[in-house]
């Protein structure tokens, strides 16, 4: 609880080593407030007022650039160091040693599985990657060239409609089972997604195959009788759904908990999140990589594009980040799963137009002045490419790996006794008390 004590901003406060004295100079009062944690509860700073009617200072924060809005044990960055930890494992060695849905239930339970639990999480996961047959109906009715993110969210979201019990959020039997469907069925919507743009027929998943594996059989699967994935792919797949696995309150799971704070079910909260991340500035990045990296053409222009990008003109995408103001630590593994994978498939041309950006980027003062580097969607897309995948699903594949951590999220969020239903304050702008005028009188 924070304190009102009178007086002058250096007369008679009372110091303690854990507050902050603030004098509001429109009446003289000085206010002593708690630091926890580096932070000041922004509540605190109602009682500030001129007189009783006051409402009482609020803090203005678009785009929540200094303001914590949760308490979090699910991810740690340090933006300065380049440093990403889930539940305090760096993700360099989560990548190296570990997979995909090991790195899930740590993020959703908190800890690393004894093998026990792996193999019955796994297990559960790999026996409830079907969908109901109407799911597959509904998501045949979209247009033959609907994007496959907007198929992704409109699934994700209709999955409530199927499992009406899901609703009951309280119930941590019924909230585990809706998890497991979660990671398991989002696979296969996104290749759904995937095979009705290309006008092919759905693939069933396969439950022998592994999690990454299954999902590119769903894609890639024509007539064999049994889709065997080239194991380093697979490999590379999976290490780029651990990486992109969760990112603290980013815009997405921002989504999330927001969506999910009011008590919905978690298939809306998620479609929430998937929403989120269809945006060029947040999923959608590597999609504009390739873009851009195809507009450029060649590395002799290169140096052009970024006088343009440096003259306000565009933005060069897969650089920069609200939080990294150093190398994004799942650049640098990326760019070591690009080669794995470019030793299967062959170099995608544009990696050395890619390559070269970085290079001249990083050389350059503006980039250097504002510490833009390489985000995780700079290389993404050239591997998501050498893979097989046209642009438009990488979003969606971002969105696969990102599941667990927004689950791990949103469970956080629905079990912590601080958080309420999320309701931000405003600092209104417009006109007040007008006098409606008819129609025909304007
Ligand atoms: N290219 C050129 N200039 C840039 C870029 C960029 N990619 N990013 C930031 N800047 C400049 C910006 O113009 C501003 O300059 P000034 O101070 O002269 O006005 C300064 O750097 C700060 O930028 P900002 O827009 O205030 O930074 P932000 O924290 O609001 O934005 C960002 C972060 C990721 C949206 C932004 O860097 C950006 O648009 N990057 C390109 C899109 C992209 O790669 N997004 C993927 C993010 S990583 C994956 C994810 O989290 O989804």
């Amino acid at each position: 609880m924070s304190t009102e004590t009178a007086g002058s901003a250096d007369g008679g406060v009372a110091q303690s080593s854990n507050t902050l004295s603030v004098t509001d100079n429109r009446t003289g009062r000085s206010y002593e407030i708690p630091i926890e944690d580096e932070t000041i509860r922004s509540i605190d700073l109602r009682q500030i007022r001129v007189n009783d009617d006051d409402f009482g200072l609020m803090t203005y924060d678009p785009a929540f650039m200094n303001t914590a809005s949760c308490r979090s044990a699910v991810t740690y960055i340090d933006g300065d160091k380049g440093i990403l930890e889930y539940r305090g494992y760096p993700i360099e060695q989560l990548a190296e040693k570990s997979s995909y849905l090991e790195v899930a239930y740590l993020l959703i339970h908190g800890e690393l599985p004894t093998e026990a639990q792996l193999k019955e999480w796994t297990f559960q996961i790999t026996t409830h990657t079907f969908v109901h047959e109407n799911v597959k109906e509904f998501m045949q009715g979209f247009r033959y060239d609907a994007h496959p993110m907007g198929m992704l969210l409109a699934g994700v979201g209709a999955l409530s409609t199927f499992y009406p019990e899901a609703q009951q959020i309280k119930d941590p039997e019924l909230r585990y089972i809706q998890i497991i469907r979660l990671l398991a069925k989002m696979p296969t919507l996104a290749a759904f997604a995937y095979r009705h743009n290309r006008g092919m027929p759905y693939v069933y998943p396969d439950n022998d195959l592994s999690y990454a594996g299954n999902f590119l059989g769903m894609l890639f699967k024509i007539a064999e009788l049994k889709y065997q994935p080239d194991p380093r792919l697979e490999h590379a797949l999976d290490v780029l759904f651990i990486l992109h696995a969760d990112h603290e309150q980013n815009c997405s799971t921002s989504a999330v908990r927001g969506v999910g704070s009011s008590q919905v079910d978690p298939y809306s909260s998620m479609a929430a999140g998937v929403a989120a991340l269809y945006g060029p500035l947040h999923g959608g990045a590597n999609e504009a990589v390739l873009r851009m990296l195809r507009r450029i053409e060649t590395k002799d222009n290169v140096p052009a594009f970024v006088e343009g990008v440096k003259a306000g003109n565009e933005r060069l995408m897969g650089f920069g980040h609200r939080v990294y103001k150093n190398y994004d630590p799942r650049a640098k593994i990326i760019r070591t799963a690009a080669n794995e994978v470019f030793e299967v498939t062959g170099t995608n041309p544009l990696l050395d137009i890619a390559l070269e950006l970085e290079r001249i980027a990083l050389e350059d003062d503006y980039f250097v002045s504002r510490k833009l580097y390489p985000n995780v969607d700079f290389y993404s897309g050239l591997i998501y490419e050498a893979l097989g995948m046209p642009a438009e699903m990488f979003p969606v594949l971002f969105a696969i790996g990102r599941t667990s951590g927004w689950i791990a999220q949103w469970l956080e969020m629905i079990e912590d006794p601080e958080q309420r239903i999320s309701r931000p304050r405003q600092i209104y702008t417009g006109g007040r008390g007008r006098e409606y005028v008819g129609i025909g009188q304007r």
